[in-house]
């Protein structure tokens, strides 16, 4: 893991010699003749012509997060949610269905409900810890499972493999959204998921500095395994005059070629090379920052469970959770340092504790170097409706806390004050 994560993707290639992948700040690559670049444009040759569909800096991007999740290839788009977009987009078509943990970033909620369902998509959410509810939510024209391997803002747990099973005795891919986990605390790949997502925005990046987002293919999912289902995949495709699913003979991810080839390029939604080198820099000491966090964050949830003022601490380590036993099987290396507490007095409790606090920053963000905390309800999952907010764990006096690297002795006596205050 730390090795891929300094060295994937990157082999000092550049002329120059630069140690560091350099970013290549150019729109166009100039070819030696009209050929090559024909070539290109025709899928018989590979290299780049406009950085709109890839640039060297992002390859090495796409080349390491694809070693960090042992995967068969990734590609490096403009955010998080253009990643969860562009990965379902991929796989969906209008008349078709999607099955969603109940559990998920509200943003991702939003995008189901509101989005996929204007594009002819519908969906269903389940309990993600209701096995039986996954089967049953299949239908005939489900394309799509999805959930996230450690759940914003609550930090629930899943049993993806058996969730994976389920799905996969349907003919149906499982999409991750690995953003909280990363791949140094867990690979979605590893316990059946064929496609994963990441917000690199969070933990990738790890300094609150950069948007970007990732799709990586873990090889497992063949729409040859179901022709009729992904036709635009695995027959001649007409616009671009090849048949991606082909691409799997070879090793290579004809879903990901597809994925660029239409959706990143229709929909623009480009990672710059500035933003690719922010994240790899960020990459190089992900696993001793999520060691770290995960670590003050159990400590902490550890503390506020006994504390005056708190109604409920969401974390994995908390006594009865019923994922306990996934934490202790799937995440040795921890959980990440997003969990939820909920606080007496509501969203005026809530707001009260948030404002006394003078360590942690008051942002809707997560995966920062620095603690940071939000009130979901008014704003990440500020846009649902109240029985989605129930069903995601959001209350009225639910906070976020998503924790960093700060001293352990520090953040405790940060949120001891902000509890005062409540
Ligand atoms: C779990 C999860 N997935 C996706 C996203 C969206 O990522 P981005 O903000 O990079 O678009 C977020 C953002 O908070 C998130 O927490």
């Amino acid at each position: 893991m730390s090795t891929a994560a300094i060295h994937g993707g990157w082999r000092a290639q550049d002329p120059h010699g630069a140690v560091v992948p350099p970013i290549y700040a150019t729109s166009a690559y100039a070819h030696p003749d009209h050929a090559s670049l024909k070539a290109l444009f025709a899928r018989r040759s590979e290299g780049f012509a406009y950085s709109r569909s890839g640039n060297p800096t992002t390859t090495v991007l796409e080349e390491r997060i694809t070693a960090l999740e042992g995967g068969i290839g990734a590609i490096a788009v403009a955010s998080g949610q253009a990643a969860t977009t562009i990965a379902l987009c991929a796989l969906l078509e209008p008349g078709s269905h999607v099955v969603a943990s109940r559990r998920l970033y509200g943003g991702t909620t939003e995008f189901l409900d509101d989005t996929l369902a204007d594009m002819g998509v519908t969906s269903t959410t389940v309990d993600p810890w209701d096995l039986e509810a996954w089967e049953q939510a299949i239908r005939p024209e489900t394309r799509a499972v999805l959930l996230e391997s450690i759940a914003n803002p609550g930090a629930e747990l899943v049993d993806l493999r058996a969730i994976s099973d389920i799905a996969h005795a349907h003919d149906v891919p499982v999409v991750v959204d690995s953003t909280l986990a990363s791949p140094a605390l867990y690979r979605p790949g590893d316990h059946g998921a064929d496609v994963i997502v990441h917000s690199a925005t969070k933990y990738l990046s790890g300094h609150g500095t950069t948007i970007a987002g990732l799709i990586v293919d873990t090889g497992s999912f063949d729409p040859r395994c179901r022709p009729e289902r992904w036709s635009r995949l695995t027959t001649p495709n007409p616009r671009f005059g090849v048949t991606f699913a082909d691409d799997y003979g070879s090793g290579s991810s004809g879903l990901l070629a597809y994925a660029r080839a239409k959706y990143v390029t229709d929909f623009g939604a480009t990672l710059p090379a500035a933003s690719a080198q922010q994240i790899l820099v960020g990459i190089e000491t992900l696993d001793l920052r999520m060691e770290r966090i995960s670590a003050n964050a159990e400590a902490l949830a550890a503390h506020l469970h006994t504390a005056a003022g708190v109604d409920q601490v969401h974390h994995p380590s908390i006594p009865g959770r019923p994922d306990a036993a996934i934490a202790s099987r799937d995440f040795p290396h921890g959980t990440s340092g997003v969990f939820s507490i909920d606080l007496a007095g509501g969203e005026a409790g809530a707001a009260a504790f948030c404002d006394a606090l003078e360590l942690f920053t008051i942002a809707v963000n997560i995966g920062d170097a620095r603690s940071l905390v939000c009130h979901p309800a008014t704003t990440t999952h500020s846009h649902l409706t109240p029985q989605q907010r129930t069903a995601c764990g959001v209350g009225p006096g639910t906070v976020r806390l998503s924790i960093g690297l700060e001293d352990l002795a520090d953040l405790r006596a940060d949120l001891d004050r902000g509890l005062r205050a409540v």
